[in-house]
């Protein structure tokens, strides 16, 4: 059975940066406070005429020409996101037209943060198969639109920012590279620790000017429950990808995590018995982009050379579900 390799990446993110004074001038928030709570200093938001879709199409299209291949040259479409254009049809087929292409397929993968490793495993699991070859796996997110930009919303809404990151997959016969593992966790009893309650078809009517008043459509979170469980799990995760593999925190070149908040990060750096510079942040400057956050700073990792062939990169993600995944890959 071949092993899935990642030919390329990718990634986008609007024009429109957004600073943490920016923010400090819509709500009762400053630099200080979001820095020493999260690290994040900037993020990007869209502007009129983006969206999911034509950030992904970026991401991609620069993944594809990194690859050599052309749009039509794929095989199927793994779109990740937790902020869909539209209530229904998923992103996939809105990306898949975005690109000129029709008749293969496109899934979309509904898993928050951990929305990109649910997303590979099932790529991987297609390519290591032999249903698709070249598979085109998306991490897209638009949150600035949903965000409460109020003081009401200030503990989400300075954290999370919009962009795409893209990778193009494919199978490799050699036996010593590609995506040696992907565990996947998931938790349903802490769904609300960290959602969006409506418009949803739980509710009778699905949407109402009471649920929009309530806010209702507003990411809602328990932020220090997601942190403590975000902060343990991980670096379980991390351990679980290296045992599985009989690998050790000595071997890894690079941890990429989910980019959520410094100080989890850090944490996960020390729990899973990494140095700092085995791992890589950019939370800074994007905020948490959720389903792109780790194709974007792999993406940014590639390019700044922390990556080599033969390296060992582990993968680690945690968020709303609650849901959690890693995966190990030999470069
Ligand atoms: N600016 C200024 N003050 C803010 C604020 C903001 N943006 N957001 C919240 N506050 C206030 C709170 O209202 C609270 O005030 P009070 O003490 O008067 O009630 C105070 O700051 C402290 O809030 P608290 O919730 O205790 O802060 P915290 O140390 O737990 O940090 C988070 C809050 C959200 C940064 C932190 O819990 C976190 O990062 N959680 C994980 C979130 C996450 O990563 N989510 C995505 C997972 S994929």
């Amino acid at each position: 059975m071949p092993r899935t390799e990642f030919i390329a990446t990718g990634f986008h993110v609007p024009a429109r940066l957004v600073t943490n004074d920016d923010l400090a001038r819509l709500m009762d928030t400053s630099d200080e406070w979001i820095t020493q709570r999260s690290g994040i200093k900037t993020r990007y938001w869209v502007s009129d005429g983006e969206t999911g879709a034509t950030l992904a199409r970026e991401a991609a299209c620069k993944a594809l020409t990194k690859a050599g291949l052309e749009p039509g040259d794929l095989d199927c479409i793994v779109y990740c996101t937790c902020t869909p254009d539209h209530f229904e049809p998923g992103n996939g087929v809105f990306l898949q037209r975005e690109l000129g292409i029709s008749d293969i397929p496109a899934i979309d993968v509904r898993n928050q943060c951990s929305g990109f490793l649910y997303g590979l495993s099932v790529a991987d699991a297609w390519i290591r198969t032999g249903a698709y070859r070249r598979i085109l796996l998306v991490g897209a997110e638009v949150h600035s639109r949903g965000l409460d930009k109020t003081t009401r919303g200030r503990d989400t809404a300075v954290l999370f920012g919009d962009g795409a990151g893209a990778v193009v997959l494919g199978p490799t016969d050699d036996p010593r590279r590609g995506v040696l593992s992907v565990h996947l966790f998931a938790d349903g009893r802490h769904a609300e620790k960290l959602w969006v309650d409506g418009p949803g078809l739980a509710h009778d009517p699905y949407v109402s000017e009471e649920m929009l008043q309530q806010g209702k459509h507003r990411a809602v979170m328990d932020g220090r429950e997601v942190f403590k469980f975000a902060s343990v799990l991980m670096p379980k995760s991390v351990d679980l990808a290296l045992q599985a593999n009989g690998l050790t925190p000595g071997d890894v070149t690079l941890l990429v995590p989910h980019q959520a908040n410094l100080r989890i990060i850090e944490m996960v750096q020390k729990l899973a018995g990494l140095r700092p510079d085995q791992v890589y942040a950019n939370i800074d400057r994007y905020g948490n982009t959720t389903a792109a956050s780790i194709p974007i700073a792999l993406d940014e990792a590639l390019a700044a050379g922390r990556l080599r062939r033969g390296d060992l990169l582990i993968l680690t993600a945690f968020g709303s579900g609650f849901t959690w995944a890693s995966a190990a890959i030999r470069w």
